[in-house]
């Protein structure tokens, strides 16, 4: 029922919402594109009304949690490491014969598994270098997610900490991939490097030779150089913060604590990678440096003592690692392939989400709102989020309406026109809403600013 004429208008002026914000690229502060950390969901606001129900149907397939990576299949590389270098000189240096029986040694064991493997070839130092390459068959080939280590070793010893550690652990999670039959979402590709020793000489043939739509096609690069080191400490690389996060909750998860590398940035094989433009990260458990006591307190370990004190040295043999350490890193490693390259379990584009359960709007009253919770999205919503609205009302001109993002943020999406006299708000609106949340408890916020005539909110759905 409507009045004609003599309409009362707005003795008060509706409550003034934000604008609608530009659309920030807030997701593109990412620099590892795809690889977008799960936001929280927003602290449950309790909803109004009735749980929204979801129409569409959705994905149920989560991302497979990476397996454990037997400390025992890692140590087991690294005393073939270690016999390799006993039965070539003490060494697995680049040009010596150590390295190429290396490269053999973690060849086979991947072709084994199923991995297609490439060996790039380089000189360096007038002798023949080279860099391990397996990939793994399957995933978007447009979005790569690499791992890799140093193979070689310095000339004085065996390399068992640098680097066989992070040989090993890259290795054994290569194998963890093939036994679970992991078919990540994203293309999975391991590499060992040659040369690093010499000056990263290895990997920045492999980057220096990458056309750049390959490299382009690179959404991470992880380094693991040294991370068994006996007085070990726990360094994560400060570089994409979405590898970066990924490595540190796992360690937060582990009720370990963490600190950000800083001997010597640059001085691994991510460092060409991120001078090309590719997002890195990696873990690192010391070098030459000394412990302090402060991380001795909270790693355990000698204070006063080098994180590795046998560092380029003879010494760096089996008995040069800490077991514990190893162990952590090499689960860590696999977390971070697992969890970079699962590709996200996105419920598909399209996905309604709905509230149909009445709201009242008071005459000439207070805002009122209906709620639909969204859970289970990755990320932010989308820049063509579509946002249903079913008021019936008899002089929709009275009401205001506006969709509010689980942070507050009001979107704008009618104001009030005294004049417009129609029944009823039907409409799809359109919302750039791409630098939201996803997840959260959204609202879409009616106030009827005159008196007279009155309505409710029939039903109120968000389509992602
Ligand atoms: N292989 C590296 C080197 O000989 C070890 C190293 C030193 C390192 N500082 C680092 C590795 C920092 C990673 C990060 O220089
Ligand atoms: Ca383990
Ligand atoms: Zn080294």
């Amino acid at each position: 029922m409507k009045h004609s004429a003599s309409r009362i208008s707005a003795s008060r002026s509706p409550r003034r919402t934000a604008a609608a914000p530009a659309a920030t690229a807030a997701a593109a502060v990412l620099a590892l594109a795809g690889l977008v950390a799960t936001a929280a969901p927003a602290a449950s606001a309790a909803p109004s009304a009735a749980p929204a129900t979801r129409t569409a149907a959705t994905t149920t397939a989560n991302a497979a949690a990476a397996p454990d990576i037997p400390l025992a299949n890692v140590k087991a590389h690294l005393t073939q490491f270690q016999s390799i270098a006993s039965a070539n000189g003490g060494n697995r240096a680049h040009g010596r014969p150590g390295y190429k029986a290396s490269v053999d040694y973690v060849r086979a064991k991947l072709d084994a598994a199923g991995f297609t493997t490439s060996l790039q070839q380089f000189t360096s130092n007038g002798a023949t270098g080279y860099n391990l390459i397996a990939d793994w068959p399957g995933g978007d080939p447009n979005q790569v997610v690499m791992a890799g280590a140093h193979l070689d070793s310095v000339s004085s010893g065996a390399g068992i900490n640098d680097n066989g550690s992070g040989s090993a652990a890259v290795l054994e999670t290569a194998l963890a991939v093939s036994r679970a039959g992991y078919q990540p979402a994203k293309h999975l590709r391991f590499a060992w490097w040659g040369a690093e020793e010499l000056g990263l000489v290895g990997s920045k043939h492999y980057v220096a030779n990458l056309p750049s739509t390959e490299r382009s096609k690179i959404s991470g690069y992880l380094n693991f150089d040294m991370i068994g080191s006996p007085n070990a400490g726990y360094f994560v690389y400060d570089d994409d913060p979405v590898i970066e996060k990924t490595f540190k909750d796992y360690f937060a998860g582990l009720g370990v604590p963490t600190e950000i590398e800083t001997e010597g940035d640059g001085r691994s094989d991510h460092a060409p990678f991120k001078n090309a433009g590719v997002p890195v990260g990696g873990l690192f458990t010391g070098a030459s440096r000394t412990k302090t006591s402060a991380q001795a307190q909270k790693w355990g370990g000698t204070a006063g003592q080098s994180f590795d004190r046998c560092y380029h040295s003879s010494c760096d043999n089996t008995s040069n690692i800490n077991d514990t350490a190893l162990d952590r890193n090499s689960d860590a490693a696999a977390h971070a392939v697992w969890t970079l390259s699962a590709g996200t379990s996105e419920p598909p584009a399209g996905d309604t989400y709905q509230n149909t359960t009445d709201v009242p709007i008071p005459d000439g009253g207070a805002a009122v709102t209906s709620s639909v919770n969204v859970t289970g999205r990755t990320g932010n919503a989308p820049s063509a989020l579509k946002v249903g609205v079913d008021i019936v009302h008899t002089w929709r001109g009275d009401l205001v309406v506006d969709l509010v993002a689980p942070d507050g943020t009001a979107y704008r999406l009618k104001n009030a026109s005294g004049g417009d006299s129609a029944d009823n708000v039907q409409e799809t609106y359109t919302v750039d809403a791409s630098s939201e949340t996803a997840n959260g408890t959204w609202k879409l916020r009616v106030q009827d600013t005159a008196r007279y005539d009155t309505g409710y909110i029939n039903g109120f759905s968000l389509t992602f």
